[in-house]
């Protein structure tokens, strides 16, 4: 991989969906899409204005941690009409341990479009970037973001991995392991 530079990333399919690698020109639409309230039920807020989060995604376009020792990975999800409905996104460390995380606008929730791209994502994740391990952390009571994961394999990661990752007692860690080969 390349850490001199801006880190290769991919245009994935997901059925009709497609995930285009994240860039400062997508802040206007997902500024649009990230301001829908019930995405935060549980946490996090939306973003202050169009222009934080294009300087923020401007920053992202290098896929590196600031320190440079994460790739940081994240892809805007379009439907097949062109309309972006939400993110997906992974932080890889060089050990290839992997978390991930996605966001979806409501209205598009219930339909299994998140599942169809989070797919794409860990597929490309173990192909692509070799991840070993994918993690994702989540509120107790974040029932939809659990069963997500549950259909993508992931299984609840024991108690003593719960605290040897710090993970707070309103959170929950999941986990799926990559088969080895
Ligand atoms: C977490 C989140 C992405 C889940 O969205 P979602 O639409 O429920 O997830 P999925 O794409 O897996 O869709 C599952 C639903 O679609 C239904 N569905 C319909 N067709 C389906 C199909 N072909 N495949 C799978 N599910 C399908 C399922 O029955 C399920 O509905 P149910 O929850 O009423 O049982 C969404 O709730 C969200 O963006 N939340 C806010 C941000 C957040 O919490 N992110 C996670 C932080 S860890």
């Amino acid at each position: 991989m390349n850490r001199g530079g801006r880190v290769p990333m991919h245009r994935l399919r997901a059925g009709d969906l497609s995930l285009e690698p994240l860039l400062a020109s997508h802040a206007d639409a997902m500024f649009e899409v990230l301001s829908d309230p019930a995405i935060y039920e549980y946490e996090n807020e939306p973003p202050p204005s169009v222009h934080a989060l294009r300087e923020r995604y401007a920053r992202l376009e290098s896929r590196l941690s600031p320190d440079g020792q994460e790739i940081w990975l994240n892809w805007v999800v379009r439907l097949g009409t062109g309309e972006a409905i939400g993110f997906v996104q992974a932080t890889l460390r060089p050990d290839g341990q992997a978390a991930v995380a996605y966001e979806l606008a409501s209205d598009y929730w219930g339909r299994g479009l998140a599942s169809q791209a989070v797919r794409a994502m860990l597929l490309e994740l173990v192909e692509r970037y070799q991840a070993r391990d994918l993690w994702a952390v989540l509120k107790r009571v974040n029932h939809r973001s659990q069963r997500l994961l549950q259909r993508a394999g992931f299984a609840l990661a024991s108690p003593a991995e719960h605290s040897r990752r710090q993970i707070d007692a309103d959170e929950m860690l999941m986990h799926l392991p990559v088969p080895a080969g």
